[in-house]
């Protein structure tokens, strides 16, 4: 098949590619903008697969978009390009309202304009899966509940609305135009090649250079960690099985408050890289409570049994087994490191963290 991957020089972009060009005999076309968020060292490893291919092009772009549809004649769409990190919707919505909103509009129209041309068996094989986030389901709050599929929206975050705005045009394209699609919510995911502005790579990277590990309010936020190799291969099992109009709840079974996620990663790396900066004792002692986040949501959970029992994925990493090796990724991977962290990377930390 041939698979048009959006986003695919992002965190879990680069590890969908990964996966179908390793795992799969799949032909791949990543189409990405290359905002702040894209890399493309994270596709070294499969960068000269004859299988591979990448366009630098905007989801905005619908002259662009047409262009790739009509050259590459794709069976499946994985849309993943967005505007991804809460915080920075919180400082500047306008790349979140016209990426996640406009530009899955625009790859919607496109989708439906390519796929409406299409002869009866190829049409109805095709799929458009839109990959989106728990965040739409909104705070848990204090409960025991779980997020289902049937769970009412109510983001709170720019980000999260954003992105429940792209599920509503999704699911209308579906109703009204008939357009085959699927759609997952997936929970927090985590592991390589992950922007160090997200809370995981942050605090290892941070730890490893001797700088406070910030901890936004009471650090009591719970969010249910996944593993991001494990997403992978559940976004294509949900693309090449689902029924069409499906929606599912990904997740990892592992909530963990954010204050321990933070303690796990000091602990691993006491372990692992025993080595401190000077004039740190401890890892644990760089542990900083700072301004809590405007809006945060104070627990995401994820009940996956739906995708489960439907297509027989679970989560092969335990957090434990996840967490170190990603934590060993990160001191095996300084090159990659220290490329993100330059440019752009800087502006972030200053505004964010008042550095
Ligand atoms: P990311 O920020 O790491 O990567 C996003 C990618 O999209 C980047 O490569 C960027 O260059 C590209 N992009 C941004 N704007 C674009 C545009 N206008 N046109 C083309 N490409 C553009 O994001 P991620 O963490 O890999 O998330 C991927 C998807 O999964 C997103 O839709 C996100 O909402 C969803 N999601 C993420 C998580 C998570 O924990 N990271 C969890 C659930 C769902
Ligand atoms: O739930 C899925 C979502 O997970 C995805 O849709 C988003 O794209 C992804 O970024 C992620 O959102 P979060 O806001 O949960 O992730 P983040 O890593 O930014 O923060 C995780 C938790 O840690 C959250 O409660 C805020 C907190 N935090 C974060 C940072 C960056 C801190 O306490 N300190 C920090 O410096």
């Amino acid at each position: 098949m041939n698979i048009l991957v959006t986003g695919g020089a992002g965190f879990i972009g680069s590890a969908v590619v990964r996966y179908l060009i390793n795992e799969t005999k799949n032909n791949v076309l990543n189409v990405d903008k290359l905002t702040y968020a894209g890399n493309l060292e994270s596709l070294r490893d499969i960068e000269n697969n004859e299988r591979y291919r990448f366009s630098q092009t905007d989801i905005c772009d619908r002259v662009s978009l047409d262009q790739l549809f009509k050259d590459f004649q794709p069976d499946l769409v994985m849309h993943l390009a967005a505007e991804s990190h809460v915080d920075r919707s919180i400082t500047g919505s306008k790349d979140f309202i016209e990426t996640n909103i406009i530009g899955t509009y625009q790859l919607l129209e496109a989708a439906r304009h390519y796929w409406s041309q299409l002869e009866s068996t190829k049409k109805n094989a095709f799929r458009f899966h839109h990959i989106s986030t728990d965040e739409v389901y909104g705070d848990l709050e204090s409960t025991e509940d779980l997020f289902l599929e049937t769970t009412p929206y109510s983001p709170s975050s720019p980000y999260s609305a954003s992105k429940a705005s792209s599920d509503h045009l999704v699911r209308a394209w579906h109703r009204t135009y008939g357009l085959p699609v699927v759609i997952t919510n997936c929970s927090n995911n985590y592991g390589p090649y992950h922007f160090p502005e997200k809370l995981i790579p942050l605090i290892i990277l941070n730890a490893l250079a001797g700088k406070p590990l910030p901890i936004y309010g009471n650090g009591e936020q719970i969010r249910d960690w996944l593993y991001v190799e494990d997403h992978a291969r559940a976004l294509y099992k949900v693309v090449t099985e689902a029924e069409v109009g499906e929606t599912y709840n990904i997740g990892g079974h592992n909530e963990q408050k954010n204050i321990d996620v933070v303690k796990s990663i000091c602990q691993l790396l006491e372990e692992l890289a025993p080595n401190k900066p000077e004039g740190v004792h401890n890892y644990l002692d760089l542990i900083t409570y700072v301004k809590d986040r405007p809006g945060h949501d104070l627990r995401y959970a994820i009940d996956a049994s739906k995708i489960e029992k439907d297509l027989g994925w679970t989560p092969v990493e335990s957090f434990e087994t996840g967490l170190k090796k990603t934590v060993q990724w990160y001191l095996n991977n300084t090159d990659w490191v220290q490329r993100v962290q330059s440019g752009e990377y800087q502006n972030w930390v200053k505004t964010q963290y008042d550095e």
